[in-house]
C-alpha cells in the first residue's frame, strides 16, 4: 500500500486554532503530515524558530502521524528532500484564494509531481490569522479560543515581559 506523505508549510508565527484545525483535519487524510515551520526570518517573526517548534510539538503531540520540522530557501526542496507527495494549504475565504493559486502554481512549476491540497477550516475560524491575533493581543484584547492556552500564555510573555497572573 502506498503511504501519503504531506507537508504543511507555513510561518505559524503564533499558531492559531485555525492552524491546529486544518492540522487535525490532513492528519486523517494523510498517513504523515510534517508541519514545516518557515525559519528565515524575512517576515521579522515575534517567536523564534525554537519559540514556535516548541509550541507546535506540544499543542500537535496527541497526534500519532504529525512531526514539526524548520525549512529555510525553496519549499519544494523541503517535499523532495522528504519525499512527500502534498503540499496542504488552508483557504479561509475567497481571497486567500489567488495568493495560494500563485503559490500552488509556482510550486508545481518548479516541482509538478508534488500536488497542493487545499482545505478549508471550520468556518468558526475563517476570519482567523496569525496577524490579527498579534495585533489585538498588542493592544490589549483577549484572544481566548483563538490561540492552544500555550500560545496564549507565551504571547503574554513575549509581550508584558512576564507570566500572566494566576486567578485565585
Ligand atoms: O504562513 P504563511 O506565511 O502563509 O506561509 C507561507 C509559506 C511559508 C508557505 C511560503 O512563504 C513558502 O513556501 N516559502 C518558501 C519559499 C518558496 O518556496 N517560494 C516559492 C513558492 S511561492
Amino acid at each position: 500500500m502506498k503511504r501519503i506523505k504531506a507537508i504543511y508549510p507555513g510561518s505559524f508565527d503564533p499558531l492559531t486554532n485555525g492552524h491546529l484545525d486544518l492540522i487535525e483535519r490532513g492528519s486523517k487524510i494523510f498517513d504523515e503530515l510534517v508541519v514545516a515551520i518557515l525559519s528565515n526570518a524575512e517576515k521579522d517573526p515575534l517567536f523564534t524558530e525554537a519559540e514556535r517548534v516548541a509550541m507546535l510539538r506540544a499543542t500537535t503531540r496527541k497526534y500519532r502521524n504529525v512531526t514539526i520540522a524548520t525549512f529555510d530557501g525553496l519549499l519544494v526542496d523541503f517535499v523532495r528532500k522528504h519525499k512527500a507527495k502534498a503540499v496542504l494549504r488552508g483557504i479561509r475565504a475567497i481571497s486567500d484564494y489567488e495568493f495560494e493559486l500563485q503559490m500552488a502554481l509556482m510550486n508545481r512549476k518548479l516541482a509538478p509531481e508534488v500536488e497542493t491540497v487545499f482545505m478549508m477550516p471550520a468556518v468558526s475560524y475563517s476570519y482567523l490569522s496569525s496577524r490579527l491575533v498579534k495585533q489585538v493581543f498588542r493592544l490589549g484584547a483577549s484572544v481566548k479560543g483563538l490561540v492552544p492556552e500555550l500560545v496564549e500564555q507565551r504571547l503574554y510573555e513575549k509581550v508584558n515581559g512576564r507570566s500572566p497572573r494566576r486567578k485565585r
